[in-house]
C-alpha cells in the first residue's frame, strides 16, 4: 500500500516590527563605533527594538493576525501552532501558547522550536510533515525574536547586528493539488555550537556552593560564522535546486536570512542573480533571527519588489549551527 502525500499550500504570510528605530549614529552614544564601520561590514543602517513591556509575543501575535487575514481563514480553522525563535521570551509557557491565548484559540496543540535563525525553515518543514501526512489541515507558524533584550549593549561587535521583529505563515492542505514546497531540507551540526551561544546559566543550589549571578548574553565568533556560511550555503542551495529539478535561473527570487549583506552578496554571486532577484532589507532591520525570512518576504511583496505569483529560494542559518533551505511557490494574494 502506498501512502499518498497531501500537497501543501502557503496560504498567508504576515509580519510585524516594533516602532522604535535605533540608527548606527544612535549607537555612538553606547560605544566607540561609526555608521561607516557598521554599514560597510554588515549592510545595516538601523534596526527596530521593543520598548517597555512590548515583546516578541506581541510582535508574533500581530504577524499571526496579518498572516491569518491574508489566508482568509478563521482562527478556529487552525489545528496547530508552532512558534520559532532563537530565544523565546519565556522558557515556559511556550511563546506558541502565549500567542494561542491572545488569538483566543483553545484545545489545539501549540509548542516552540528553537533552531535559531533557521527557525522559519525548520517550522515550515515540520508543518509540511504534519500536513502531508494528513495529521493536520491548517498550521500557523510564527517566527519571532526580541534580540535587543539579549544583547550585551557594551559588546560592539554583536549588538550592532541584531534587531527585533516577527513573521508568520499560515500553511494549509492544498485545494488544487499543487504543492507550494518544491524542495525543503534542514540540517544541523552541533559540533559548531560554540560559534553562537546564549547560555541560560541559572545558579547552583546555595547549599552546594555560594551563588554567583552570571550575566547571560549573546556571544558570537563572527569570523567563523561568516566563513562557515559562505562555504556551506551555496553548495547546499545547489543541492536543494537539484532536488526540485530546477536550475538557479528557474527561480524568481532569493530571500535569504538577513544576517550580513556581505554573506547575501557572496551567495548572490554564486547563484549568478541580478539585484532585482535578491531580497535584502537588512539595512533597515538588522538581523531579526528566525523572523528575518518572513519579514523580507512579506515586506518585499508590500514594497512591490517581489511580484506574485512567483517562486523563491528561502534560506536560514544560525546558532547550533543550524541551516535550512526551502524552494517555494508564492501564490497571488498571500501577502
Ligand atoms: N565599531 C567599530 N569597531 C569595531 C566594532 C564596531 N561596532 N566592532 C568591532 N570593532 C573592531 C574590533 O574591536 C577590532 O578591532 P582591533 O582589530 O583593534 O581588535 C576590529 O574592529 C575588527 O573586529 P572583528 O570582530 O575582527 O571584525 P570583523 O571584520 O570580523 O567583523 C562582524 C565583525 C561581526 C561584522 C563579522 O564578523 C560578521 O558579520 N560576521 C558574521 C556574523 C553573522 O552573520 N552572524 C549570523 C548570526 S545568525
Amino acid at each position: 500500500m502506498t501512502n499518498k502525500l497531501i500537497p501543501l499550500k502557503i496560504a498567508g504570510v504576515g509580519y510585524s516590527v516594533p516602532e522604535k528605530i535605533i540608527t548606527n549614529e544612535d549607537l555612538k552614544e553606547l560605544y566607540d563605533t561609526s555608521d561607516e564601520w557598521i554599514y560597510t561590514r554588515t549592510g545595516i543602517k538601523e534596526r527596530r527594538v521593543v520598548c517597555g513591556e512590548e515583546s516578541a509575543i506581541d510582535l508574533g501575535f500581530k504577524a499571526a493576525q496579518n498572516a491569518i487575514a491574508k489566508a482568509k481563514i478563521n482562527v478556529e480553522d487552525i489545528d496547530l501552532i508552532i512558534a520559532a525563535s532563537s530565544a523565546p521570551v519565556d522558557l515556559y509557557p511556550a511563546m506558541a501558547c502565549r500567542i494561542q491565548a491572545k488569538l483566543g484559540i483553545k484545545n489545539i496543540p501549540a509548542f516552540d522550536v528553537t533552531a535559531a535563525c533557521s527557525g522559519l525553515i525548520y517550522t515550515l518543514d515540520m508543518a509540511k510533515a504534519f500536513i502531508s501526512s494528513g495529521m493536520y489541515k491548517t498550521v500557523l507558524i510564527i517566527a519571532a525574536d526580541n534580540n535587543s533584550r539579549l544583547c550585551d549593549w557594551e559588546d560592539r561587535s554583536v549588538s550592532i547586528l541584531f534587531g527585533d521583529g516577527a513573521g508568520a505563515m499560515v500553511v494549509t492542505q492544498s485545494d488544487d493539488g499543487i504543492d507550494d514546497i518544491l524542495s525543503i531540507d534542514i540540517r544541523a551540526d552541533g559540533s559548531l555550537g560554540e560559534f553562537i551561544t546564549l547560555p541560560l546559566t541559572g545558579q547552583n543550589c546555595p547549599l552546594v556552593e555560594p551563588c554567583e549571578q552570571k550575566p547571560s548574553y549573546v556571544k558570537m565568533n563572527g569570523k567563523e560564522v561568516y566563513k562557515f556560511v559562505v562555504k556551506v550555503l551555496p553548495e547546499y542551495i545547489d543541492k536543494c535546486l537539484k532536488e526540485a529539478n530546477m536550475k538557479a535561473e528557474d527561480v524568481d527570487y532569493f530571500i535569504p536570512h538577513q544576517a550580513n549583506q556581505r554573506i547575501i552578496d557572496a551567495v548572490q554571486q554564486r547563484l549568478g542573480y541580478s539585484d532585482e532577484k535578491v531580497i535584502s532589507n537588512i539595512k533597515y532591520y538588522g538581523n531579526t533571527s528566525a523572523a528575518s525570512v518572513p519579514i523580507a518576504l512579506a515586506e518585499g511583496v508590500e514594497s512591490g519588489k517581489i511580484k506574485l505569483p512567483s517562486t523563491a529560494i528561502l534560506c536560514g542559518f544560525g546558532a547550533g549551527m543550524t541551516w535550512g533551505v526551502a524552494i517555494v511557490r508564492l501564490r497571488e494574494g498571500i501577502c
